[in-house]
C-alpha cells in the first residue's frame, strides 16, 4: 500500500503559505477534512486553494484579511499555525483563541511567549488573540515547555521570524520531521534557516518570500497505524512509501512485541522505502513511554495499546506529552481489554482475544484504535463517531477492505431511514468491522 502525504506537515505548510508573494505549489496532499478546515480558513483570510489529485496550489489575493474566526478555529486547532505568518507578512493576526479538546487543556502561551520576544504586541479581545507587530525583531527564544518542545508552536515562530529583522535562534525547538518539512518548503521560498530538525534552530531574516514547488513528506502516523493494523491481525502489509527512519522508536517496540518490520530493499532511502510489516501472534508485552521525537509519539499510543491488548503479559504505557489522552481505555474496556490507568499510565493485561461490540470514537487517533481493535475482535464491532478518522486517514476503511479486511461505512441516511422504520441505535455516522479472517494480505 501507499503512504499518503503528512497531514500534521500539510497544515502548517498551508499556512506557511500565507508569507507568500507568488503561488505556492503543494504536492502529496491528503485528502482529509482538516486539509478542507484550513483550505477554507485560508480562503476566509484571501489565500485562495485550488486542489486536484493531491496537488495543491495557494496564492494570496488579498492580503487585506487577517481575521481567523471563531467557527473555524473550534473545529480545528492547528488554526493557530496561521498566527506567525500572518503577522510577519500583514502586521496584525486576530485569532479565536482555541479552546481545550477531548484529550485535555491544549494551552498557546509558548506560541505567544516566541511572538512577543519577536516584538509583537498581544492582547485579548472579545475571545480573539489580536496580535500585532509593525516588523518582527529577531531574538533568541526559549520555546521548550511543561511537557517539552511544542511542534505547532515551532512551526509558527520559525515561519515569523523568516520576515523579522535580524536572526532568530530557537532554543528547545521541535525536533519533528514535519517542522523539518516545513523548514524546506520556507527555504525554497527563499527563507534563511539552519538547524531545523534539532532543538536549535537559526533563522536569519529576509525581506520577502516567493513562491515555490513542494513535495509533503509520508504520513508516519498514517504509515505507523497500519504497521499495527498488520501487527493486531496476524498479517502481512507491504508498504510502498514507509517514512522508516522517522518511526524508528514505533519500529523498536514493535520488534520487542515480536512483529517484524523489515526494509524490502536495505538500499533504498530510509526516509521513504518498501517495508513489510508481518506478525505471528504471539506478542510479547512492552514498556512504551510517549515523548517528543524522535521517542515514540503520542499519536500511536492508543493504536500500540490497543496491540497491547492481546499481548501475552503485562504492557505499561506512559503518555508524557497529553496526560489525559486516554478516552479509547473505556471503550477498549467494553471490548473485554484489561486496563488500568494510574494518572499518566496505564498497565495493559493482555488477554488471548477481544470481542466485538459497540464503541464510541472520541478523537482522532482513538477512532483508529478502535478500528483496529475491532479488526482483531471476535464477532462484530461497530464504531460510532467516525467523522474523527476523516480528519486524518483517508478512507480507511477503503483502505483496510482492500487488504482483506470486512470493514463497511454505514450510509448516515440510509442508517436514519432504516431506524426510522426498525427503531433507533444511532443517529451518528458508522463503521462495521469484523475480520474473521485473521490475515492481511496486501493486493
Ligand atoms: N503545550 C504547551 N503550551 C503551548 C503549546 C503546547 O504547554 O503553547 C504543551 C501541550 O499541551 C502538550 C505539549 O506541549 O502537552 C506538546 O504540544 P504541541 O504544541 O507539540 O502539540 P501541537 O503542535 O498543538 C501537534 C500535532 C498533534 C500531536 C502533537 C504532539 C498537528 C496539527 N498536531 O500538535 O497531532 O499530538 O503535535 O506531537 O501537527 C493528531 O494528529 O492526532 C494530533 C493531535
Amino acid at each position: 500500500m501507499a503512504v499518503d502525504g503528512s497531514k500534521n506537515a500539510s497544515l502548517p505548510l498551508m499556512a506557511a503559505a500565507l508569507l507568500a508573494d507568488a503561488p505556492v505549489t503543494l504536492r502529496r496532499v491528503p485528502n482529509l477534512s482538516d486539509v478542507a478546515n484550513m483550505a477554507h480558513l485560508l480562503a476566509e483570510l484571501g489565500c485562495e486553494t485550488d486542489a486536484t489529485h493531491g496537488t495543491m496550489t495557494l496564492n494570496n489575493v488579498d492580503t487585506s484579511l487577517t481575521h481567523a474566526r471563531y467557527d473555524i478555529v473550534r473545529t480545528m486547532r492547528a488554526s493557530i499555525c496561521v498566527l506567525g505568518p500572518l503577522v510577519a507578512r500583514r502586521k496584525i493576526a486576530r485569532v479565536s483563541m482555541p479552546g481545550g479538546c477531548s484529550f485535555g487543556a491544549r494551552p498557546i502561551d509558548l506560541h505567544l511567549k516566541g511572538l512577543e520576544a519577536l516584538g509583537a504586541k498581544i492582547q485579548l479581545d472579545g475571545g480573539d488573540i489580536v496580535v500585532s507587530a509593525d516588523r518582527l525583531k529577531g531574538a533568541t527564544i526559549f520555546l521548550g515547555g511543561a511537557f517539552g518542545s511544542t511542534v505547532l508552536g515551532t512551526a509558527n515562530i520559525m515561519s515569523a521570524a523568516t520576515l523579522a529583522q535580524g536572526t532568530t535562534t530557537i532554543e528547545s525547538a521541535a525536533c519533528e520531521p514535519e517542522i523539518v518539512d516545513v523548514a524546506d518548503l520556507l527555504t525554497k521560498m527563499g527563507a534563511k534557516i539552519t538547524g531545523a530538525g534539532s532543538p536549535r534552530i537559526t533563522i536569519e531574516g529576509v525581506e520577502q518570500l516567493g513562491g515555490a514547488d513542494h513535495h509533503v513528506i509520508p504520513d508516519r502516523i498514517v504509515a505507523g497505524t497500519y504497521a499495527i493494523a498488520a501487527a493486531i491481525t496476524n498479517g502481512d502489509i507491504t508498504f510502498q512509501d514507509f517514512p522508516y527512519d522517522y518511526l524508528l522508536a514505533v519500529i523498536d517496540s514493535l520488534k520487542q512485541v515480536g512483529v517484524d518490520v523489515r526494509k524490502v530493499d536495505e538500499s533504498e532511502d530510509s526516509r521513504c522505502c518498501r517495508v513489510q510489516v508481518t506478525s505471528s501472534r504471539r506478542l510479547k508485552p512492552v514498556r512504551v513511554t510517549t515523548q517528543p521525537y524522535p521517542g515514540f509519539p503520542t499519536d500511536l499510543q492508543a493504536q500500540m495499546l490497543a496491540l497491547l491488548c492481546l499481548a501475552e503479559g503485562n504492557s505499561i504505557i506512559t503518555e508524557k506529552i497529553y496526560p489525559e489522552r486516554f478516552l479509547h481505555v473505556a471503550e477498549l474496556t467494553r471490548m473485554g481489554a484489561q486496563i488500568f490507568r494510574e494518572g499518566p499510565t496505564v498497565v495493559v493485561q493482555g488477554s488471548p482475544k477481544l470481542v466485538g461490540a459497540p464503541v464510541m470514537a472520541s478523537d482522532l487517533r482513538a477512532s483508529a484504535s478502535l478500528v483496529l481493535a475491532g479488526l482483531a475482535a471476535e464477532g462484530e464491532t461497530i464504531v460510532t463517531r467516525v467523522y474523527h478518522l476523516d480528519r486524518g486517514y483517508m478512507q480507511m476503511e477503503e483502505t483496510l477492505a482492500a487488504l482483506g479486511a470486512n470493514i463497511e461505512r454505514f450510509d448516515p441516511d440510509k442508517e436514519l431511514a432504516r431506524e426510522i422504520a426498525e427503531g433507533p441505535e444511532s443517529t451518528e455516522p458508522l463503521i462495521e468491522t469484523t475480520m474473521p479472517v485473521k490475515t492481511v494480505k496486501v493486493s
